[in-house]
């Protein structure tokens, strides 16, 4: 091809990504209401192992869940599925990210426990957790971090079907000239999850929500994504909307002099990528902390980290930490409405992870299994 029909390519491709990006749109507006628990009679738990070290963590993570809700599992309130074929092996064989079956049996349920996943570097293969965020909706991606001693309590609510993510796979190319990619914010998108993040605030003595972007540079998407957290902020007395710039919000948090101040966050896909794996870091480790990605019709919920394809060649996988898994399980039951067993597992959690720390997960064989630090941590139920 030539230059002027690579460009014409470029044209007719971006029509359709706009049209379908503002026909996007105009399905939120028509956004049902939210799924309410209490009137499910029986809520269907999804399992899903994933890739790597995900099936030796969801094995502990399924242990952990059917003890904590023995009584539930036990009267038919909830029920327990495994899902078969979100494999690398398989999405690669069908060449799809997550293939239709698969889909199928994780829509017939309420919310998902997943495994991490992992995803091929170049190529076209997607993402599986970015096909399952935007096929279910997945909007809010809800990654909390604490560190007690410091007084660090922070919520991050990350954008999670827009941005840089949704057309990630879809830009151009005019080989060996130049490559573009295409970042998307829409009204409704950012609405949704400024909304989630006030509401959170509001519902928990939140007094301030950092809007983190860099809309000194990307002027339309964080430019529309910051103006609008300012419009919603105005529903929200008492609770102030602040600008931060994601550079500088990177420094802060690693300034222990002010990073204690902050306490929910709002900010576009990528930007929020990034920063939680700081966060996370900064509580311990990815390994520690646990992530929600919720919808109003489903939710599912998983560790920060990927699939660890390292500690499987280095024969380490029974050493994965649990941690990050064993807090998603919290958070989903906390989800579906259980929250006395959530605090339980929680406290549970806080006790055998930050304070009495009797058995630690190294990532080593100098440190205890992932089955060792679950019997740990279901030993205080
Ligand atoms: C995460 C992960 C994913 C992301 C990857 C696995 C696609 O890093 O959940 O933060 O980039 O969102
Ligand atoms: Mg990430």
């Amino acid at each position: 091809m030539n230059r002027e029909e690579y460009i014409d390519k470029a044209l007719n491709q971006f029509r359709e990504l706009l049209t379908e990006q503002l026909e996007r749109n105009d399905r939120m507006k028509n956004a049902t209401a939210p799924k309410d628990f209490s009137a499910v009679d029986r809520i269907v738990i999804g399992l899903c192992g994933g890739d790597g070290i995900g099936p030796i963590i969801m094995e502990q993570a399924e242990r952990l869940v059917r003890k904590v809700l023995a009584e539930e599992l036990e009267s038919g309130r909830v029920i327990l599925k495994t899902i078969e074929g979100l494999t690398i092996e398989n999405r690669l064989a069908q060449g799809k990210a997550v293939p239709e079956e698969v889909l199928e049996q994780i829509r017939a349920c309420d919310v998902l426990l997943k495994g991490p996943t992992t995803t091929p570097k170049g190529g076209t293969l997607e993402s599986a957790n970015v096909t399952l965020r935007r096929e279910l909706d997945l909007y809010a991606n809800v990654r909390p971090v604490q560190v007690p001693e410091e007084g660090i309590d922070w919520i991050f609510y990350r954008e999670n079907t827009e941005g840089e993510y949704v057309l990630g796979s879809r830009g151009v190319e005019v080989p060996g000239e130049l490559s573009m990619d295409f970042k998307v914010t829409t009204e409704c998108g950012t609405r949704r999850i400024a909304k989630a993040a006030f509401d959170y605030a509001k519902a928990n003595g939140k007094t301030s929500v950092a809007v983190v972007t860099k809309a000194n540079i990307m002027k339309k998407t964080d430019g529309s994504f910051t103006r609008i957290c300012h419009e919603v902020a105005a529903d929200y007395p008492g609770i102030e909307a602040e600008d931060w710039y994601i550079d500088i919000m990177t420094a802060n948090l690693v300034n222990r002099d002010i990073r204690s101040k902050f306490q929910v966050f709002v900010l576009p896909n990528l930007y929020g990528d990034i920063i939680t794996d700081e966060a996370a870091e900064i509580q311990g480790g990815v390994g520690t902390a646990g992530s929600a990605n919720m919808g109003d019709q489903y939710a599912m919920f998983e560790a920060i980290h990927g699939s660890a394809p390292r500690m499987i060649e280095d024969g380490l996988a029974d050493y994965a930490n649990p941690s990050s898994i064993f807090k998603a399980a919290e958070m989903m039951i906390r989800h579906i409405g259980f929250t006395e067993k959530a605090d339980k597992l929680a406290d549970a959690l806080q006790e055998c992870g930050e304070r009495e720390k009797k058995v630690v997960v190294t990532g080593f064989a100098d440190g205890a299994t992932c089955k060792e630090y679950a019997d740990y941590v279901m030993s205080k139920l």
